[in-house]
Order: C-alpha cells, then sequence, then structure tokens
C-alpha cells in the first residue's frame, strides 16, 4: 500500500441494529434508536478510536413492515448536533434525501451543522427508494428512479452553490466603522432549473472546511455515475472480496471517466464486524446473533429493497419467485443482486431470506484475523476503508478495543488526530469559494 493511502474508517451508529431481531440480542439496550446516552457513548468510542467520521443513516418512510431501528428513531441532524458538543474530531454525517426536501433548507442545516462542529458536517445524499416517501411529503406519487437522480443532482448543485454565497472573508464585522460585511463578497445564486428555482443567497457562511463532504450510496448505474460525478466518499455494500473488487474498478474509471482523479473519492464498503479473542469466541458470538433470526424475519426483511413486498405470498421450498421489473424503482441495486443471487444459485425462497438475514461474512474472527481481512482488502483494492457497524452489541467497542491497536501497529491507521475537521481527516482539500475563484478569471 502506498504511503499516503492512510485506511479511513466511519462508524455507523444505528441505535438497535439494522436487523430485524437486532434488539432481541440480550446485550442490547432495546431503546438505543432513541436514547442519547446511547449515540453519546458510541460517537466517544469512535472518537477514541480516531474514527474519520460517526454516520447516521435515515429514511422518510415507515409502516409496520419496517424493521425497529426504522420505526423509532432520532432525526440524523438533530442527533449530530448534540454530538457535535460531545466530541472534538470526529466527523459528523447524516443522510438526507434529495427527494424530500428543498435545497435552502438543507444548504442551511448542514451549514449549521458546519459551524456547530467547527468543520466536521458531512452529508449523505440519497434518493430515498420507498414509495410511501410522497404520502409524507404532499406527493401524489414517487418520483421514478431515474428522475430521483436526475432530481438529487440538481438539488446537490443548489446546495453547493448556496454554500458559496459569500466569500471567506466576507464579514468585516468593524464595529467602529459599522461595516458588517462587504457587499462585493456576496453572492445572489439564481438558480431557475428543471426542479428547484433558488435565488439565494443563503444566510450562512462557509465554516472552516469550506463545505460539508458529500457522501453517496447509489448502486444501481444511476447511482455510480451521480456518485462518480458528484461524492467525495462512497458507501456500498458487498458479500465478498471478489464483487468489493469489481465495484471499485468500475467505481474508479466512472470516476476518472468525469474528468476527477480516482484518488478523489473513497469507497468505503460497510461492514460488521465480530471480534473474539479466540475463533470460538468469535464464532460463538456469531451464533448468537444467528439464533436470534426466524424465517419468517427473514421474509419481512427481504421485501425491503423491494419496497416492502410481500414475499411471504410465495412458496418458502420453491425456486425463487420471477419478480419481472419488481424493485427496479425502490433499491434499484440491491434488489437486481437478489435476484441475481437466487438465479446464479438456483435457491429456493427460504434459502434466499436466510442468505441475506445472516450473512457470513468474512470480518469475523480474532482480532488478527479481522486486521488481516481489512489489510487484504484496501492492498488488494477492493476499498479505501469501511463503514463499521456494531452486528452485535458492543461490536465497534471491541473493534476499536482489539482490531484498531493493530491497524495502528501495523502503520495503516492513524494514532492520533492530526486534523480537527472532517475534511482534514479525509486528506480533501478546503474546496476554494466559487465565486471567489470566478473573480480571479478561475474556471469553475
Ligand atoms: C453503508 C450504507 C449506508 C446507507 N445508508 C442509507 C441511508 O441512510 N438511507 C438510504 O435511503 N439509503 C442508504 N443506503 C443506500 C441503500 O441501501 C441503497 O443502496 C440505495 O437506496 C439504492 O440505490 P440504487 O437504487 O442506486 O441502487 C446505504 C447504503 C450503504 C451501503
Amino acid at each position: 500500500m502506498t504511503k499516503h493511502k492512510k485506511l479511513k474508517l466511519g462508524a455507523m451508529i444505528h441505535g438497535v441494529g439494522g436487523g430485524w431481531a437486532d434488539w432481541r440480542h440480550p446485550d442490547a439496550l432495546p431503546d438505543a434508536s432513541v436514547n442519547f446516552g446511547f449515540y453519546k457513548e458510541q460517537a466517544q468510542i469512535a472518537e477514541a478510536g480516531k474514527f474519520d467520521f460517526a454516520f447516521i443513516a435515515d429514511s422518510v418512510s415507515i409502516n409496520e413492515k419496517s424493521s425497529p431501528h426504522y420505526i423509532n428513531r432520532f432525526e440524523p441532524l438533530t442527533i449530530l448536533s448534540a454530538l457535535a458538543a460531545v466530541t472534538d474530531h470526529i466527523g459528523l454525517v447524516a443522510t438526507l434525501t434529495a427527494s424530500y426536501s428543498e435545497p435552502f433548507t438543507v444548504a442551511r442545516q448542514f451549514a449549521s451543522l458546519d459551524h456547530i462542529s467547527h468543520g466536521r458536517a458531512g452529508w449523505n445524499v440519497v434518493t430515498s427508494w420507498l414509495s410511501g416517501s410522497a404520502d409524507n411529503y404532499s406527493k401524489t406519487e414517487h418520483p421514478s428512479h431515474e428522475t430521483r437522480y436526475r432530481l438529487a443532482k440538481e438539488h446537490l448543485e443548489v446546495v453547493q452553490g448556496l454554500w458559496d454565497s459569500w466569500e471567506d472573508d466576507a464579514f468585516v464585522r468593524n464595529k467602529e466603522t459599522g461595516e458588517f460585511f462587504d457587499k462585493s463578497k456576496l453572492h445572489t445564486l439564481n438558480h431557475k432549473g428543471e426542479f428547484f428555482s433558488v435565488k439565494g443567497p443563503l444566510n450562512i457562511a462557509r465554516s472552516k472546511q469550506g463545505q460539508p463532504v458529500i457522501f453517496q450510496a447509489g448502486t444501481s448505474d444511476d447511482g455510480r455515475n451521480f456518485a462518480a460525478q458528484k461524492a467525495d466518499a462512497i458507501f456500498a455494500g458487498h458479500e465478498n472480496i471478489e464483487e468489493a473488487k469489481a465495484y471499485y474498478k468500475d467505481l474508479k474509471r466512472r470516476v476518472v471517466a468525469f474528468g476527477r482523479s480516482a484518488d478523489d473519492v473513497s469507497i468505503l464498503p460497510g461492514i460488521g464486524p465480530i471480534v473474539g479473542r479466540t475463533e470460538e469466541e468469535a464464532e460463538r458470538k456469531f451464533q448468537q446473533k444467528l439464533n436470534l433470526v426466524n424465517i419468517e424475519d427473514a421474509i419481512i426483511s427481504l421485501g425491503r429493497p423491494f419496497n416492502d413486498h410481500d414475499f411471504s405470498v410465495y412458496p418458502l421450498d420453491e425456486p425463487f419467485p420471477d419478480l419481472g421489473d419488481l424493485g427496479n424503482n425502490s433499491q434499484q441495486g440491491g434488489s437486481q443482486k437478489i435476484k441475481r443471487i437466487a438465479k446464479e444459485g438456483n435457491l429456493t425462497l427460504r434459502q434466499v431470506a436466510l442468505r441475506l438475514a445472516t450473512p457470513r461474512s468474512t470480518f469475523v474472527g480474532t482480532p488478527e484475523k479481522v486486521a488481516d481481512t481489512i489489510q487484504q482488502w484496501i492492498e488488494e483494492e477492493a476499498s479505501d476503508g469501511f463503514i463499521v457497524s456494531s452486528a452485535i452489541p458492543g461490536g465497534l467497542k471491541d473493534f476499536v478495543e482489539l482490531v484498531v491497536p493493530i491497524l495502528q501497529e501495523r502503520g495503516l491507521y492513524r494514532s492520533e488526530y492530526d486534523q480537527d475537521t472532517l475534511r482534514g481527516n479525509l486528506g480533501l482539500e478546503v474546496p476554494v469559494n466559487r465565486n471567489t475563484k470566478a473573480k480571479a478569471g478561475i474556471t469553475v
């Protein structure tokens, strides 16, 4: 691995977990998703592990089939604003959907978090896959997959334009002369596009890191192009290293095709390491998680990427049903992958549901084994780092106490923070304000 390319780590703080039954684990805090003490503890553990950032996922529609964390949880920017006050270095990244928000509000919210945290904010721009989202935002229909990504691109461009409303030295605040700001350094966006009409300027200045960092997590073709063109970091989900390598290669190729450098974008697959002091201990912890899953719950979970499709209507032990285009307007990448796995393996519905509900990750084992696997993924260009979630209660703590020191000893990971912004942690430049650039005659 080249010297400049340090591993990047984010911590997904996920309340009672991403799975259906995680909250029933004997050590789980069953109200974790709405427990500030839990979030504070997790963020501080991640900061003790010198993580680049903490991440809060989100969606804006629930029903009785949504998993426990989704039905009762904090709004991401609110919880991150509170976490900003109890942390110092770790980046604070929130999901917010472009399909159901106004760019002016989003720009204000993230700029505010960026100031409150002294330059540690990041936005995970998603498009929302659940059609029920439309019903919560006074819309008659959920936009098509392709429209959602077109809209997200314009939305993000408006937000980034608004963030540059004020040049960095615009606020003079001279009590003697009475000049509060320099009028020549205030810029009005005047955006009129296909989806949005936003005049500006934004009523908040840029922060210490210039602009919040942009994350993305689409896996479809449109999602990959959006990420390759616009994101600083990308979340992904893979079953194994071969799949991760293929994704990595494809994404970096797209990044270069958009005129960017391959190193401008970090690819961060999600992992849920289960670490034991011995192989047996790790295996025991994994089995304990497996034992919580039953087929009924696995069938409901399987429906999620397909807009909560009801799979209970199909026979369990017959070949996976032919679903046609189902899923293409929800989680397109995820649903297509499930259909492919079923077809390639000639699997039954039961086999597919259980395989997805209880994935056998390669990140289960002793601290050395997990560190070896991480090193392998980085060295073989399967990823630039990882977004780590707690697959079991205490998972993040185990990772920080047992795996991070090995990564540090091997020189793969920082031992101390040497920066105090999210851009600094990720090795990203502070972008020069586009209006300052334009004045200097530099094309934006
Ligand atoms: C680590 C990780 C975190 C994600 N977080 C969110 C999230 O908070 N909200 C969301 O709507 N999608 C999130 N996604 C993306 C979805 O899982 C899914 O991939 C996306 O909605 C589908 O996009 P596509 O239609 O381009 O495939 C995340 C994905 C990963 C891998």
